[in-house]
Protein backbone atom coordinates (compact mmCIF):
# COMPACT_ATOMS: atom_id res chain seq x y z
CA UNK A 1 0.00 0.00 0.00
CA UNK A 2 0.99 3.61 -1.21
CA UNK A 3 0.28 6.67 -0.09
CA UNK A 4 0.53 10.01 -0.94
CA UNK A 5 -0.36 13.32 1.60
CA UNK A 6 -0.96 16.29 -0.42
CA UNK A 7 -1.80 20.47 0.33
CA UNK A 8 -5.56 20.56 0.20
CA UNK A 9 -6.38 20.68 -3.47
CA UNK A 10 -8.90 23.22 -5.14
CA UNK A 11 -11.02 23.02 -7.89
CA UNK A 12 -10.53 26.15 -10.14
CA UNK A 13 -13.92 25.45 -12.18
CA UNK A 14 -16.82 23.52 -11.50
CA UNK A 15 -20.56 23.66 -11.79
CA UNK A 16 -22.84 23.13 -9.01
CA UNK A 17 -26.06 24.37 -10.35
CA UNK A 18 -28.68 25.23 -7.72
CA UNK A 19 -31.24 24.14 -5.39
CA UNK A 20 -31.92 20.22 -5.39
CA UNK A 21 -28.89 19.85 -7.72
CA UNK A 22 -26.56 22.23 -5.68
CA UNK A 23 -27.32 19.75 -2.50
CA UNK A 24 -26.94 16.77 -4.58
CA UNK A 25 -23.40 17.61 -5.93
CA UNK A 26 -22.20 19.77 -3.25
CA UNK A 27 -20.80 17.34 -1.04
CA UNK A 28 -18.99 15.62 -3.66
CA UNK A 29 -16.79 18.49 -4.38
CA UNK A 30 -16.43 19.12 -0.54
CA UNK A 31 -15.40 15.94 0.63
CA UNK A 32 -11.96 16.29 -1.15
CA UNK A 33 -11.13 20.08 -2.06
CA UNK A 34 -11.06 23.22 0.20
CA UNK A 35 -12.42 25.69 -2.70
CA UNK A 36 -13.34 25.84 -6.04
CA UNK A 37 -13.97 28.75 -8.39
CA UNK A 38 -17.64 28.38 -8.86
CA UNK A 39 -18.71 28.78 -12.50
CA UNK A 40 -22.20 31.73 -13.11
CA UNK A 41 -24.18 29.73 -15.78
CA UNK A 42 -27.03 29.45 -13.64
CA UNK A 43 -30.66 30.38 -15.17
CA UNK A 44 -30.90 33.42 -15.36
CA UNK A 45 -26.85 33.78 -14.69
CA UNK A 46 -24.96 35.36 -11.54
CA UNK A 47 -24.17 38.60 -13.35
CA UNK A 48 -24.03 41.06 -10.25
CA UNK A 49 -22.37 41.24 -7.12
CA UNK A 50 -25.53 41.08 -5.30
CA UNK A 51 -26.46 37.84 -7.38
CA UNK A 52 -23.28 36.67 -6.40
CA UNK A 53 -23.85 37.24 -2.35
CA UNK A 54 -26.67 35.52 -2.93
CA UNK A 55 -25.55 32.60 -4.57
CA UNK A 56 -22.75 32.52 -2.20
CA UNK A 57 -25.09 32.39 0.88
CA UNK A 58 -27.38 29.06 -1.07
CA UNK A 59 -24.12 27.29 -1.30
CA UNK A 60 -23.29 27.94 2.30
CA UNK A 61 -26.67 26.87 3.32
CA UNK A 62 -26.27 23.44 1.14
CA UNK A 63 -23.14 22.39 2.65
CA UNK A 64 -22.44 19.74 4.80
CA UNK A 65 -22.56 20.23 8.54
CA UNK A 66 -18.50 20.89 9.84
CA UNK A 67 -17.60 21.26 6.52
CA UNK A 68 -15.33 24.22 5.59
CA UNK A 69 -15.29 24.23 2.44
CA UNK A 70 -15.00 27.84 0.70
CA UNK A 71 -16.59 29.07 -2.62
CA UNK A 72 -15.14 31.26 -5.04
CA UNK A 73 -17.37 33.04 -6.69
CA UNK A 74 -17.49 34.29 -10.08
CA UNK A 75 -19.48 36.67 -12.30
CA UNK A 76 -21.18 36.09 -15.55
CA UNK A 77 -19.84 39.03 -17.73
CA UNK A 78 -22.64 40.76 -20.11
CA UNK A 79 -22.53 43.59 -22.69
CA UNK A 80 -24.10 45.48 -20.05
CA UNK A 81 -21.95 44.75 -17.30
CA UNK A 82 -20.75 47.55 -14.67
CA UNK A 83 -17.69 48.02 -14.12
CA UNK A 84 -18.06 49.47 -11.02
CA UNK A 85 -20.20 46.88 -9.71
CA UNK A 86 -17.45 44.28 -10.75
CA UNK A 87 -14.70 46.73 -8.99
CA UNK A 88 -16.41 46.59 -5.55
CA UNK A 89 -17.36 43.10 -5.92
CA UNK A 90 -14.03 41.93 -5.88
CA UNK A 91 -12.74 45.10 -3.50
CA UNK A 92 -15.28 43.32 -0.71
CA UNK A 93 -13.80 39.85 -1.24
CA UNK A 94 -16.83 38.43 -2.58
CA UNK A 95 -15.41 37.59 -6.38
CA UNK A 96 -11.99 35.94 -7.44
CA UNK A 97 -12.69 36.04 -11.23
CA UNK A 98 -15.01 36.87 -13.85
CA UNK A 99 -16.39 34.32 -16.68
CA UNK A 100 -16.13 34.85 -20.29
CA UNK A 101 -18.60 32.94 -22.09
CA UNK A 102 -19.08 34.22 -25.79
CA UNK A 103 -22.82 33.77 -26.60
CA UNK A 104 -23.88 31.09 -27.73
CA UNK A 105 -20.66 28.94 -26.96
CA UNK A 106 -21.92 26.50 -24.52
CA UNK A 107 -24.85 25.15 -21.96
CA UNK A 108 -26.54 28.45 -20.98
CA UNK A 109 -24.10 31.24 -22.26
CA UNK A 110 -26.99 33.19 -24.05
CA UNK A 111 -26.41 36.41 -22.32
CA UNK A 112 -22.87 36.14 -22.88
CA UNK A 113 -20.73 38.20 -24.80
CA UNK A 114 -21.41 38.99 -29.03
CA UNK A 115 -18.78 41.71 -29.36
CA UNK A 116 -15.42 41.52 -27.06
CA UNK A 117 -15.14 45.45 -27.84
CA UNK A 118 -18.86 46.02 -25.94
CA UNK A 119 -17.27 44.52 -22.67
CA UNK A 120 -13.76 46.26 -22.98
CA UNK A 121 -14.77 48.85 -20.06
CA UNK A 122 -14.54 46.01 -17.94
CA UNK A 123 -11.90 43.97 -18.96
CA UNK A 124 -9.84 47.18 -19.15
CA UNK A 125 -11.18 47.73 -15.04
CA UNK A 126 -10.30 44.58 -14.20
CA UNK A 127 -6.70 44.46 -15.59
CA UNK A 128 -6.63 47.60 -13.53
CA UNK A 129 -7.39 45.96 -10.23
CA UNK A 130 -5.77 42.80 -11.18
CA UNK A 131 -8.93 40.80 -10.97
CA UNK A 132 -8.85 37.88 -13.67
CA UNK A 133 -10.44 36.35 -16.31
CA UNK A 134 -11.86 33.42 -17.04
CA UNK A 135 -12.77 32.63 -20.63
CA UNK A 136 -14.56 29.66 -22.05
CA UNK A 137 -12.35 29.66 -25.54
CA UNK A 138 -14.24 28.58 -28.47
CA UNK A 139 -15.19 30.45 -31.30
CA UNK A 140 -19.12 29.99 -31.89
CA UNK A 141 -19.62 30.81 -35.62
CA UNK A 142 -21.75 28.37 -37.78
CA UNK A 143 -19.37 27.66 -40.15
CA UNK A 144 -15.93 26.85 -37.93
CA UNK A 145 -15.87 22.55 -37.06
CA UNK A 146 -16.46 22.14 -33.64
CA UNK A 147 -13.16 20.71 -33.09
CA UNK A 148 -11.36 23.59 -34.60
CA UNK A 149 -13.46 26.06 -32.21
CA UNK A 150 -10.56 26.26 -29.80
CA UNK A 151 -7.51 27.04 -31.91
CA UNK A 152 -9.84 29.69 -33.85
CA UNK A 153 -10.42 31.56 -30.80
CA UNK A 154 -6.77 31.49 -29.75
CA UNK A 155 -5.84 32.94 -33.37
CA UNK A 156 -8.88 35.23 -33.65
CA UNK A 157 -10.01 36.69 -30.30
CA UNK A 158 -7.43 35.78 -27.19
CA UNK A 159 -4.21 36.59 -28.78
CA UNK A 160 -6.05 39.97 -30.14
CA UNK A 161 -7.24 40.43 -26.81
CA UNK A 162 -4.04 39.70 -25.09
CA UNK A 163 -1.78 42.22 -27.38
CA UNK A 164 -4.49 45.02 -27.02
CA UNK A 165 -4.56 44.38 -22.99
CA UNK A 166 -1.52 42.46 -22.09
CA UNK A 167 -2.39 43.44 -18.39
CA UNK A 168 -5.49 41.77 -17.94
CA UNK A 169 -4.76 38.60 -16.08
CA UNK A 170 -6.67 35.57 -17.66
CA UNK A 171 -7.06 32.02 -17.34
CA UNK A 172 -7.85 29.59 -20.32
CA UNK A 173 -10.39 27.31 -19.21
CA UNK A 174 -10.69 23.49 -19.92
CA UNK A 175 -7.93 23.48 -22.12
CA UNK A 176 -8.54 20.98 -25.05
CA UNK A 177 -5.93 21.25 -27.48
CA UNK A 178 -2.13 21.17 -28.28
CA UNK A 179 -2.33 24.27 -29.53
CA UNK A 180 -3.78 26.27 -26.66
CA UNK A 181 -1.03 24.23 -24.32
CA UNK A 182 1.45 25.78 -27.00
CA UNK A 183 -0.04 28.75 -26.63
CA UNK A 184 -0.29 29.36 -22.78
CA UNK A 185 3.55 27.66 -22.53
CA UNK A 186 4.62 30.56 -24.70
CA UNK A 187 2.95 33.36 -23.05
CA UNK A 188 5.00 35.22 -20.90
CA UNK A 189 2.36 36.85 -18.48
CA UNK A 190 -0.46 36.49 -17.40
CA UNK A 191 -1.76 33.38 -19.12
CA UNK A 192 -2.66 30.26 -17.36
CA UNK A 193 -4.97 27.56 -18.10
CA UNK A 194 -7.05 24.64 -16.34
CA UNK A 195 -6.82 21.00 -17.65
CA UNK A 196 -10.25 18.56 -16.74
CA UNK A 197 -9.69 15.15 -15.50
CA UNK A 198 -11.77 14.18 -18.11
CA UNK A 199 -9.64 15.75 -20.77
CA UNK A 200 -6.36 14.28 -19.56
CA UNK A 201 -8.07 10.33 -19.81
CA UNK A 202 -10.11 10.61 -22.79
CA UNK A 203 -9.75 11.45 -26.34
CA UNK A 204 -12.55 11.73 -29.51
CA UNK A 205 -12.80 8.16 -29.86
CA UNK A 206 -13.59 7.11 -26.56
CA UNK A 207 -16.69 9.55 -27.06
CA UNK A 208 -17.75 8.20 -30.35
CA UNK A 209 -15.98 4.85 -31.31
CA UNK A 210 -18.21 1.45 -30.89
CA UNK A 211 -21.33 3.61 -30.22
CA UNK A 212 -22.07 7.37 -28.77
CA UNK A 213 -21.05 8.03 -25.04
CA UNK A 214 -23.44 10.81 -24.08
CA UNK A 215 -21.70 11.09 -20.94
CA UNK A 216 -18.59 11.69 -22.36
CA UNK A 217 -20.30 14.72 -24.74
CA UNK A 218 -18.88 18.03 -22.81
CA UNK A 219 -17.56 21.34 -24.52
CA UNK A 220 -15.22 21.63 -25.45
CA UNK A 221 -15.54 18.53 -27.12
CA UNK A 222 -12.56 15.97 -26.35
CA UNK A 223 -9.99 16.00 -29.17
CA UNK A 224 -7.83 13.60 -31.06
CA UNK A 225 -4.89 11.50 -29.33
CA UNK A 226 -2.20 14.00 -29.90
CA UNK A 227 -3.71 16.86 -27.78
CA UNK A 228 -4.69 14.39 -24.75
CA UNK A 229 -1.03 13.23 -24.95
CA UNK A 230 -0.53 17.34 -24.65
CA UNK A 231 -2.77 18.09 -22.09
CA UNK A 232 -1.22 15.49 -20.38
CA UNK A 233 2.02 16.46 -20.73
CA UNK A 234 1.14 19.90 -19.56
CA UNK A 235 -0.58 18.64 -16.24
CA UNK A 236 2.26 16.20 -14.97
CA UNK A 237 5.29 18.83 -15.77
CA UNK A 238 4.13 20.93 -12.76
CA UNK A 239 4.70 24.13 -14.89
CA UNK A 240 3.30 26.33 -12.53
CA UNK A 241 1.30 27.54 -15.68
CA UNK A 242 -1.08 24.37 -15.61
CA UNK A 243 -3.54 23.53 -12.95
CA UNK A 244 -6.67 21.71 -12.36
CA UNK A 245 -10.39 22.69 -12.89
CA UNK A 246 -12.29 19.56 -13.20
CA UNK A 247 -15.12 21.61 -15.05
CA UNK A 248 -17.60 19.03 -13.47
CA UNK A 249 -20.98 19.76 -14.55
CA UNK A 250 -24.01 17.70 -13.39
CA UNK A 251 -27.12 17.09 -16.15
CA UNK A 252 -29.28 14.21 -14.74
CA UNK A 253 -29.75 11.52 -16.67
CA UNK A 254 -32.52 12.20 -18.84
CA UNK A 255 -31.05 15.24 -19.71
CA UNK A 256 -27.84 13.44 -20.84
CA UNK A 257 -29.42 10.18 -22.87
CA UNK A 258 -32.24 12.27 -25.06
CA UNK A 259 -32.24 13.70 -28.66
CA UNK A 260 -30.64 16.56 -27.93
CA UNK A 261 -28.22 16.00 -24.57
CA UNK A 262 -26.59 18.78 -22.52
CA UNK A 263 -22.90 18.67 -22.52
CA UNK A 264 -21.19 18.10 -19.32
CA UNK A 265 -19.21 15.03 -17.34
CA UNK A 266 -19.82 14.68 -13.93
CA UNK A 267 -15.99 13.87 -12.36
CA UNK A 268 -16.63 15.40 -8.33
CA UNK A 269 -16.91 12.55 -7.05
CA UNK A 270 -13.54 10.66 -8.45
CA UNK A 271 -11.75 13.49 -9.74
CA UNK A 272 -8.66 12.76 -7.33
CA UNK A 273 -8.77 9.01 -7.58
CA UNK A 274 -8.25 9.42 -11.16
CA UNK A 275 -5.91 12.47 -11.17
CA UNK A 276 -3.67 9.95 -8.50
CA UNK A 277 -4.05 6.98 -11.42
CA UNK A 278 -2.92 9.24 -13.90
CA UNK A 279 0.26 11.23 -12.63
CA UNK A 280 0.98 7.32 -11.51
CA UNK A 281 0.97 6.12 -14.84
CA UNK A 282 3.26 8.96 -16.01
CA UNK A 283 6.05 8.57 -13.63
CA UNK A 284 4.55 12.21 -12.12
CA UNK A 285 2.62 11.46 -8.56
CA UNK A 286 5.42 14.34 -7.30
CA UNK A 287 3.78 16.71 -9.74
CA UNK A 288 0.16 16.18 -8.56
CA UNK A 289 0.69 18.86 -5.27
CA UNK A 290 1.75 21.43 -7.88
CA UNK A 291 -1.46 20.53 -10.47
CA UNK A 292 -4.57 20.23 -7.94
CA UNK A 293 -2.74 22.02 -4.59
CA UNK A 294 -0.40 24.50 -5.71
CA UNK A 295 -0.16 26.15 -9.30
CA UNK A 296 -4.09 27.29 -8.90
CA UNK A 297 -3.69 29.63 -5.53
CA UNK A 298 0.13 31.18 -7.17
CA UNK A 299 -2.15 32.09 -9.99
CA UNK A 300 -4.75 33.79 -8.29
CA UNK A 301 -2.60 35.41 -5.51
CA UNK A 302 -4.52 33.20 -2.71
CA UNK A 303 -2.53 31.49 -0.23
CA UNK A 304 -2.31 27.56 -0.21
CA UNK A 305 -4.35 25.88 1.92
CA UNK A 306 -3.02 24.63 5.71
CA UNK A 307 -5.18 20.93 5.51
CA UNK A 308 -3.95 18.27 3.55
CA UNK A 309 -5.29 14.98 2.01
CA UNK A 310 -3.97 11.94 1.60
CA UNK A 311 -4.27 9.69 -1.36
CA UNK A 312 -3.88 6.14 -0.45
CA UNK A 313 -3.29 3.00 -3.20
CA UNK A 314 -4.91 -0.18 -2.67
CA UNK A 315 -4.29 -3.13 -3.89
CA UNK A 316 -7.85 -3.71 -4.71
CA UNK A 317 -9.68 -1.52 -7.15
CA UNK A 318 -11.98 1.09 -5.09
CA UNK A 319 -15.86 1.29 -5.80
CA UNK A 320 -17.27 4.27 -6.51
CA UNK A 321 -20.88 4.59 -6.76
CA UNK A 322 -21.86 4.62 -10.84
CA UNK A 323 -24.51 7.20 -9.89
CA UNK A 324 -25.14 10.42 -7.78
CA UNK A 325 -28.90 10.37 -6.90
CA UNK A 326 -29.89 14.18 -6.78
CA UNK A 327 -33.45 15.65 -5.64
CA UNK A 328 -33.21 16.72 -9.52
CA UNK A 329 -32.86 13.10 -10.48
CA UNK A 330 -29.47 11.05 -11.33
CA UNK A 331 -26.43 11.81 -12.21
CA UNK A 332 -23.94 9.66 -13.84
CA UNK A 333 -20.32 9.96 -12.38
CA UNK A 334 -17.47 9.89 -14.41
CA UNK A 335 -16.43 6.66 -15.47
CA UNK A 336 -12.76 6.38 -16.41
CA UNK A 337 -12.31 3.34 -18.33
CA UNK A 338 -9.74 1.94 -16.08
CA UNK A 339 -10.06 0.49 -12.54
CA UNK A 340 -9.42 2.98 -9.65
CA UNK A 341 -6.92 1.91 -6.82
CA UNK A 342 -6.71 4.88 -4.83
CA UNK A 343 -9.04 6.68 -2.78
CA UNK A 344 -8.51 10.01 -0.69
CA UNK A 345 -9.12 10.64 3.03
O1 LIG B 1 -19.45 20.53 -20.92
C1 LIG B 1 -19.72 21.62 -20.44
N1 LIG B 1 -20.71 21.76 -19.53
N2 LIG B 1 -19.04 22.67 -20.84
C2 LIG B 1 -19.36 23.91 -20.46
O2 LIG B 1 -18.71 24.83 -20.88
C3 LIG B 1 -20.55 24.15 -19.62
C4 LIG B 1 -20.86 22.98 -18.82
C5 LIG B 1 -22.24 23.05 -18.16
O3 LIG B 1 -22.57 24.09 -17.59
O4 LIG B 1 -22.96 22.07 -18.22
ZN1 LIG C 1 -17.51 24.78 -17.32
Amino acid sequence: MTSLTIRRPDDWHLHLRDGDMLRGVLPETARDFARAIIMPNLVPPVVTAKDAAAYRDRIMAALPKGSDFQPLMTLYLTETTDPADVAAAYADGLINAVKLYPAGATTNSASGVKDITAVMPVLEKMAQIGLPMCVHGEVTDADVDIFDREAVFIDTKLNPLRQRLPELRIVMEHVTTKDGIDYITAADQNLAGTITTHHLIINRNHLLVGGIKPHYYCLPVAKREEHRLALRKAATSGDSRFFLGTDSAPHTDPNKLCDCGCAGVFSATNTMACLAHVFEQDGALENLESFASLNGPAYYGLPVNDATLTLTKHDTAVNFPAKIETGEGPVTLFDPGFALFWSTS
